[in-house]
C-alpha cells in the first residue's frame, strides 16, 4: 500500500431525503425488499468533519464523536458497530484514529431523516480518509455507487441522500443500473413540473419515536401484507417513473398520499401493532386535502415514520400556499414550519 497522506482532515456537507416510494421491510445483509425512490433535500443537512490519523499498529477504529459540540454516545456507539462492517470496502479505516464533529441545520427528531444525512456524510467522509491513506482512485461512477452501498450498510435511507434530485435504490427491473446494494439517480428524465418541488416540513411532535424505523422494518418479517406490499411498492415505483417523466401531477398527487398512508398503516397492521400519527396529523392532512380540494391548487402531503408531515408542491404555487399554512397554524398553534425543497445532493466543504 502506497500511504501518501497518514494524518489529514474531511469535511462532507450531506442533505437528508424524503422518500415518496418507501422503502419499509429489509432482508440479512441491509437489503430492501423493495425499491424505493426519494427526493433529496436542500437546506436540512449533516455537516460532518473528520480529522484523521493512520496508524499501522492499530488493529481497529478508535473514534472521539462531538454532535451538535456536545458528547453524542449512542450515535458514537452506532458508528462504532458499523465500521468494522466496512473494513473490506475501505482497509485503511481499520488503522485509524478518527476525531467527528458533525451538526445538523435541522432539530432532532424533526421528521427529517436525520440517519439519512448522518450515515450519507459518514460515507462520504470515510472514502475520502481511505483513499488519501491508500492513493487509490477510482472512476467516478465507481466511486459514487462505492460510497452509496457504504452509507447503505449504515442506513439504507442514507444510500440515496449520495445523489442530489430523484434518485431510487433498489433492483427495478426496467432500469438495469439500479441495484439493491446502492441508489441510482434516476435517470429516465423528469419534467419541469417537478424539478422545482417545495418541500415544507410540518413539525407536529418533537419527541423521539417509540418505534425505531429499525424495529419496524423487522415487524415486517411476520407482517400478514408483507408479500402485497412489497408487490404494490414494485408497480407503484414503476408508475411514479413514468408520472415523473410525463409531469402528471394528479396522478403524481394519488401515488404519493397513498404511499404515505401505506406506510402508516402497515405499522397499524404489524404485531404488535403501534400508531405513530397524531390528532395534529390527521387534522392537518384533512386540511391540505380539503384546500387542494377547493382551490384546485396541485399540493400533497407524504409522511416519514413519525407523526411531522411533508408538503409537496412546485414553487409557482407556493404564495397561495401561505393560505394554507395559515389556516394550519390557526388550527394547530404548537406546530413548526422548516421550508425545504429540492436539493443538488454532497458537497465537500473548505476545510478551514
Ligand atoms: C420510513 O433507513 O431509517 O424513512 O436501514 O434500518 O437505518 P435503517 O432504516 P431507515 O428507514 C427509513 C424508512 C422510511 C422510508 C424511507 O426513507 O424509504
Amino acid at each position: 500500500m502506497t500511504i501518501s497522506e497518514k494524518s489529514g482532515t474531511t469535511f462532507w456537507q450531506c442533505p437528508s431525503n424524503i422518500a415518496l416510494i418507501k422503502y419499509w421491510g429489509k432482508y440479512p445483509g441491509q437489503l430492501p425488499a423493495n425499491p424505493s425512490l426519494s427526493m433529496t433535500l436542500n437546506t436540512s443537512v449533516t455537516k460532518m468533519k473528520i480529522d484523521y490519523e493512520f496508524d499501522s499498529r492499530l488493529d481497529s477504529p478508535e473514534i472521539s464523536l462531538l454532535f451538535n459540540h456536545q458528547a453524542a454516545p449512542r450515535f458514537e456507539e452506532r458508528i462504532i458497530k458499523y465500521l468494522p462492517s466496512i473494513f473490506d470496502i475501505l482497509p485503511a479505516i481499520r488503522h485509524c484514529r478518527l476525531h467527528i464533529l458533525t451538526e445538523n441545520t435541522f432539530p432532532h427528531s424533526a421528521g427529517i431523516a436525520s440517519s439519512a444525512s448522518g450515515m450519507g456524510a459518514l460515507a462520504l467522509n470515510l472514502y475520502e480518509i481511505n483513499a488519501n491513506i491508500t492513493g487509490i482512485s477510482e472512476p467516478e461512477a465507481d466511486k459514487w455507487k462505492k460510497i452509496s452501498e457504504l452509507a447503505r450498510l449504515a442506513s439504507g435511507s442514507a444510500s440515496r441522500s449520495i445523489y442530489g434530485e430523484w434518485v431510487t435504490w433498489g433492483k427495478i427491473d426496467r432500469l438495469p443500473e439500479t441495484s439493491d446494494l446502492y441508489a441510482s439517480p434516476l435517470n429516465t428524465g423528469i419534467h419541469s413540473e417537478f424539478l422545482s418541488l417545495r418541500d415544507f416540513i410540518i413539525i407536529v411532535d418533537k419527541t423521539e419515536k417509540k418505534v425505531s424505523s429499525s424495529a419496524g422494518h423487522a415487524l415486517m418479517n411476520n407482517h400478514p401484507y408483507a408479500a402485497c406490499r412489497y408487490a404494490s411498492a414494485r408497480k407503484n415505483i414503476s408508475d411514479l417513473i413514468d408520472i415523473l417523466a410525463a409531469g402528471d401531477v394528479e396522478q403524481f398527487i394519488q401515488i404519493v398520499e397513498n404511499e404515505a398512508l401505506t406506510l402508516h398503516a402497515l405499522m397499524m397492521q404489524s404485531t404488535p401493532s403501534y400508531l405513530l400519527l397524531k390528532p395534529d396529523t390527521l387534522r392537518i392532512i384533512e386540511l391540505i386535502q380539503d384546500f387542494r380540494e377547493q382551490n384546485k391548487i396541485p399540493l400533497c402531503f407524504t409522511l416519514d415514520a413519525g407523526p411531522n408531515i411533508h408538503l409537496l408542491f412546485h414553487e409557482n404555487v407556493e404564495k397561495k400556499v401561505m393560505v394554507l399554512l395559515k389556516e394550519i397554524s390557526d388550527l394547530c398553534s404548537k406546530i413548526e414550519i422548516l421550508k425545504d425543497g429540492i436539493g443538488q445532493g454532497p458537497q465537500t466543504l473548505s476545510k478551514s
